[in-house]
């Protein structure tokens, strides 16, 4: 497999990073993951201006790492072969000596890989996930895509050992977004999700599921609903590049709504599907 290192295409095994990289040093990083579709990436458009929304925050100059991501997104793209996969892209604030404070001129580090789907979600049944419902741990600037993970690998390991997939975080008495995926839950027939903020990850497949909503005329509320309104909710949701839209169908053990996917889940879902659909036949982007 070749990756993309700094601005060389090299085979994985023997691409090399400084053991000074801030990334690997304080986690001084950001990242993206985009989906590919018949070896077309997701609305690319969007994830690449989440990458450079993610570095401005991060205080990170682009000058000092010059890429042109279109063009290294479609060679990735183009290595899929079965044509879909997803894409990674890496952003940390370089190597240089151990020290918090940004580094004078240090080139920024840039990588990208491609790995095939894992298993492609065949059916409504793969996009079936069970839940527990965790304290949010993270930090306040949960809008950051940064690799400083670890507040959410101990959440989604939470989960696991419990026998769940996702881990659904409560900050303030609401259910913000989960800890790998963003949540809507659906009460009295409204989808009700949190609005974007520090508070999550304005995700991508969020968005598309939103302009979906709105065509199939679902009614929308961005205000996070709380943890009895979750607990009560006829059914809940969860959208991420990875899971695409998958239903909950069971939170803390309990079953959500009947235990089974429900009405707003298939619409959404098979209109997710669709669309995916024409973005694999070129029909849009
Ligand atoms: C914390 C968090 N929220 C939301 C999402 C969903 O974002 P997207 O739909 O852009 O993949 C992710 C995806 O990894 C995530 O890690």
């Amino acid at each position: 497999m070749l990756v993309y290192l700094n601005g060389d295409w090299i085979p994985a095994e023997s691409a090399r990073v400084s053991v000074f990289d801030r990334g690997f040093i304080f986690g001084d990083s950001v990242y993206e993951v985009i989906p590919v579709y018949g070896h077309r990436p997701f609305r690319e458009a969007a994830h690449l201006a989440r990458l450079k929304a993610s570095m401005a925050a991060a205080g990170m100059d682009e000058r000092l790492g010059p890429v042109h991501w279109p063009a290294v997104c479609a060679r990735l793209a183009e290595t899929l072969q079965s044509g879909d996969g997803i894409l990674y892209l890496q952003v940390t604030r370089g190597a240089a000596p151990r020290q918090h404070g940004f580094p004078v001129n240090a080139p920024l580090t840039l990588f990208a890989y491609a790995r095939p789907r894992v298993s492609e979600p065949a059916g409504s049944a793969a996009h079936e996930v069970t839940a527990i419902v965790c304290d949010d741990i993270r930090w306040g600037r949960c809008d950051i895509k940064t690799t400083s993970l670890i507040a959410n690998v101990l959440l989604v390991q939470e989960a696991l050992t419990r026998g769940a997939d996702e881990a659904l975080l409560i900050r303030d008495g609401r259910v913000n977004e989960g800890a790998v995926s963003n949540v809507f839950a659906v009460c009295d027939g409204q989808l009700r999700t949190a609005a974007r903020s520090h508070l999550i990850l304005g995700g991508i497949t969020r968005d598309v599921v939103l302009e979906l909503a709105a065509q199939l005329g679902i009614s929308v509320l961005e205000c996070a609903p709380s943890r009895d309104e979750l607990t009560g909710a006829q059914e809940v949701l969860i959208t991420s590049s990875g899971r695409e839209v998958a239903a909950v169908t069971h939170i803390d053990g309990r079953p959500v709504g009947n235990g089974r996917p429900g009405p707003v889940f298939d619409r959404l879902h098979t209109a997710f599907q669709a669309f995916k659909e024409d973005v694999r036949m070129g029909r849009r982007a």
